[in-house]
């Protein structure tokens, strides 16, 4: 069976090709390089031995598009393809609505009129905002988000629901939480494109010494250390669900399904805990000072993703520290590169 996977060679997009691979789909690759680089693709097909099929453009394209559909019989699609720095989406709206809404729009035209099903779209927590009681399950009430982003996240969903319903076709609504680490084997990570806004790459870089000092963004909330909580997912974790989520609406018979699911560790780790956990599993320093609150953060969030577990059969279960030790190795493999 042969799925599409947009924005396959980002930092989650190329984990999960992997994981298809392995699970015998075949695959194509829609990705502009906006926000990755060609050595993923061969990296991928170092790992998982066999090469996708790989189409560099832009999904705003429409015309490309309907030609990789008349050239293949695409039977689902994984989304990943999104602008997703939450800062940058605040300064330019248009762009981040554009991108994330049209691409989207474009495949599911081509779905539409091909009556193609199985359409699993990259969410996240950022729909829920800060929520009222921990942990977060799916039937948590939404918050619009504060970020343009997370509003192209939550407008994204609804777009799906009313295709699922008016079209009668299955798919899935990933809810991620914080994706963390790198494969295994150090070939695929997440690319430092710019300053990173995130923790973990921010901490990678402090500790190899390319940034002096990692800024913790407030020490003043409500939590044991006053540091905010976060439930950090190791990404090939994360990957792995996305094949069951696959696989669970290929085999259902009903015409039409919603699914919808949280997909983190059940655990929050305070902004500190990770500065230590990263510290002992890598032998690193990671030097750092107390700032001012980052706009728009919230104080905590971590999943209940038992429904992922009942209905998927899957569960996040590598360490953090497990996964920033592969962040590690990644950095030291980006390091090697570029000398
Ligand atoms: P990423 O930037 O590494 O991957 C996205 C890929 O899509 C990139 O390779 C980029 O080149 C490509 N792309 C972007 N716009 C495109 C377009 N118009 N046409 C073709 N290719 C395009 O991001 P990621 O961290 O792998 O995230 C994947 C998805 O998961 C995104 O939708 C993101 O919003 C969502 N998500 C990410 C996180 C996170 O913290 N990383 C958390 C929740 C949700
Ligand atoms: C984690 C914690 C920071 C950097 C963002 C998006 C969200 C989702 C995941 C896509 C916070 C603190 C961070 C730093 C710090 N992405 N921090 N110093 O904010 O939970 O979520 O990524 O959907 O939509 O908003 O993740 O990694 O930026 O921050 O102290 O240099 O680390 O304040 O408490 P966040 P993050």
């Amino acid at each position: 069976m042969t799925i599409l996977v947009t924005g396959g060679l980002g930092y989650i997009g190329s984990h999960t090709v992997v994981e298809l691979l392995n699970n015998n789909f075949d695959v194509v690759i829609v990705d502009d390089l906006s926000n990755s680089e060609r050595f993923i693709l061969e990296n991928i097909e170092k790992i998982a031995g066999k090469k996708p099929v790989f189409y560099p453009f832009d999904l705003k394209r429409k015309e490309l598009l309907t030609q990789v559909f008349d050239a293949h019989n695409i039977e689902g699609c994984i989304n990943f393809a999104a602008f997703k720095a939450v800062g940058e989406s605040q300064e330019k709206p248009i762009d981040y609505y554009e991108n994330n809404l049209f691409s989207l729009i474009n495949i599911l035209q081509e779905f539409k009129t091909r009556k193609i099903s199985n359409f699993i779209f990259s969410s996240s927590c950022t729909v829920y905002g800060q929520a009222d009681q921990m942990p977060i399950d799916e039937e948590t009430p939404l918050k619009m988000p504060e970020s343009s982003y997370g509003k192209t996240k939550q407008m994204g969903e609804e777009i799906l629901k009313d295709f699922a319903t008016a079209h009668q076709r299955k798919i899935s609504l990933l809810r991620y939480f914080n994706p963390i680490g790198a494969h295994p084997t150090a070939l695929l990570g997440e690319l430092p494109i710019g300053v990173p806004n995130n923790l973990v790459p921010y901490v990678t870089q402090t500790a190899s010494g390319i940034r002096e000092k990692l800024n913790i963004w407030g020490n003043d909330y409500p939590t044991e250390d006053g540091t905010a909580i976060r439930d950090y997912i190791y990404v090939v974790d994360l990957a792995k669900a996305h094949v069951k989520a696959l696989q669970k609406l290929i085999a259902s018979d009903e015409a039409t399904v919603i699914d919808i699911f949280n997909l983190g560790t059940g655990k929050g780790s305070s902004v500190l805990e990770v500065v230590k956990a990263y510290e002992n599993a890598n032998n690193v320093a990671v030097p750092y000072q107390i700032c001012d609150r980052r706009a728009g953060d919230i104080t905590i969030a971590y999943a209940n993703a038992d429904k992922a577990e009942r209905e998927l059969g899957w569960k996040a279960d590598t360490s953090l520290e497990e996964a920033l030790r592969t962040t590690w190795e990644w950095q030291k493999y980006l390091e090697s590169r570029s000398v």
